[in-house]
């Protein structure tokens, strides 16, 4: 690689056009982790980033198999007085269906409007990439001034259920002073941001069954359990009027938010009309007592995230489906504990079903809440850097969403993790049309070239 007498940030804006380019080639890969289908375009993709990483001049750059999804692994380790920081990351993506709400091909990358469209664009390949160029920026300038491991999973979007362990087998390779992660939405365009919190996940799945066949409804119906109309009653059962969730035990360890918190989101910009239209939705609501950011952030919820069960084709079928199931999620707050809160629900679901029908209980991926220090050096650091970029201070948020690994890497390895996110609220993750702005990427970048510098003591 070229040696060149500019600084970083000159050489970032020189290449501007091949790193959209080259992120455009990492979008165009379809890792969607979920869909046993795709496994060979998310192994494809884990050998596209190692041999990049190779490429912009890492020390090393590997690919480690698992029992699931490969991991790649890169470290630049060359100041042995300087601090280490852990850059992780996740190379899968979510299914991008449904397909025809797409204005363009999620895998084919297109720009619209100043943004980049595509399937990852913002979650998360399009907001590590930042850090990926930052990072070539200065091994193609002068040096690294600090050292990186990049650690990027591609199970991030179905639980990284391999990743703890491959975390805790090489701990001493990971060792770092902190883990840095952008994957995570800025509170307002233009206003940098660190988030200090995320919430956890119980996951699970409810079968009610009734009748062992689907029956006529007219022959049978009013006489033989519905499972659709008990389910229904069930889900119906899970909240009280208040918004709150009605399993006993459920809010036994949930810490209360603090006055210095309320009293911070309160002053961050927040646009309550703007949030929900936004959404589409006609009226926000939750849980009483408790305002949107902190219902958002610091208070659990509990969601059905899918519902099936009997006739869904066209026109109408008389019939009384032999069973309904539903897939639930709870968000969840320090000191919650997803197996725990999993327990509890199944026990309470159990309670609430009438002796008319038998309900199977499945429980799928969890993963704990965390809220990390802000007064360490590297978040120090990072507001520095993300001043310079953006010119404004950054502002702390929690985050409303989960990062499995997150607390992984306070329980295992005793890192504290900084969130310094480049997307926006509105990317649309996870739905169709995802897109990540062209600024955003740009100032992303910035704000890596700054970073490295920054963390040089
Ligand atoms: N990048 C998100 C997590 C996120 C979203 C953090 C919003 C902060 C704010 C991540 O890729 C994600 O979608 N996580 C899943 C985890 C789950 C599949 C285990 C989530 O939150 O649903
Ligand atoms: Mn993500
Ligand atoms: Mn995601």
């Amino acid at each position: 690689m070229s040696v060149s007498a500019a600084p970083p940030q000159q050489y970032a804006e020189t290449h501007r056009d091949r790193f959209l380019d080259e992120l455009f080639e990492y979008l165009s890969i379809p890792s969607i982790s979920t869909d046993s289908e795709h496994a060979h375009e998310v192994e494809r993709c884990a050998n596209w980033l190692a041999d990049h990483l190779r490429d912009i001049g890492l020390d090393r750059a590997e690919v480690h198999a698992t029992d699931g999804h490969p991991i790649v692994y890169a470290e630049h380790c060359q100041q042995p007085d300087q601090p280490t920081v852990l850059i992780y990351a996740h190379y899968d993506v979510q299914p991008p269906d449904p397909l025809d709400e797409w204005d363009s091909p999620p895998f084919e990358p297109e720009v619209r409007d100043d943004k980049m469209f595509a399937r990852g664009a913002t979650d998360d390949k399009g907001q590590f990439f930042a850090h990926v160029k930052g990072l070539e920026s200065h091994l193609a300038t002068d040096d690294l001034p600090v050292n990186v491991k990049l650690l990027v999973e591609g199970e991030e979007e179905v639980g990284s259920e391999h990743l703890e362990g491959w975390v805790a087998d090489h701990r001493e390779r990971l060792e770092a002073d902190s883990v840095l992660i952008s994957d995570s939405p800025m509170f307002a365009p233009g206003l940098p941001t660190i988030t200090y919190g995320l919430r956890g996940l119980a996951y699970f799945e409810v079968t009610v069954r009734g009748p062992s066949h689907d029956l006529h409804s007219g022959l049978y119906g009013g006489a033989v359990p519905n499972p659709i109309n008990i389910l229904s009653r069930m889900i119906g059962q899970l909240h009280d009027d208040e918004g709150r969730i009605a399993i006993p035990g459920f809010y036994d360890n949930v810490q209360p938010v603090t006055d210095e918190e309320r009293e911070a989101f309160a002053e961050l910009p927040f646009d309550e009309k703007e949030f929900r239209e936004e959404t589409g939705a006609p009226a926000l609501t939750g849980e009483a007592g408790y305002t949107t950011l902190e219902r958002r952030w610091v208070r659990p919820t509990l969601d059905c995230n899918g519902i099936w069960g009997g006739y869904t084709e066209e026109g109408a079928k008389t019939v009384l489906p032999s069973k309904a199931s539903a897939k639930m999620s709870c968000r969840l707050v320090p000191d919650q504990d997803p197996e725990r809160i999993a327990e509890l629900a199944e026990s309470y679901i159990e309670e609430i079903a009438p002796e008319s029908v038998e309900v199977d209980f499945e429980p799928a991926h969890g993963g704990d809440p965390v809220v990390s220090p802000r007064d360490t050096a590297t978040v120090e650091a990072a507001q520095r850097a993300l001043s310079e970029a953006w010119g404004r201070d950054a502002v702390f948020t929690r985050g409303g969403g989960s990062i499995p690994v997150v607390p992984i890497f306070d329980q295992v390895l005793d890192t504290p993790t900084v969130l310094m996110g480049f997307g926006l609220e509105n990317d649309r993750l996870h739905s169709p049309n995802e897109k990540f702005n062209l600024e955003n990427f740009y100032k992303g970048i910035e704000t890596s070239t700054h970073l490295w510098g920054e963390l040089h003591q």
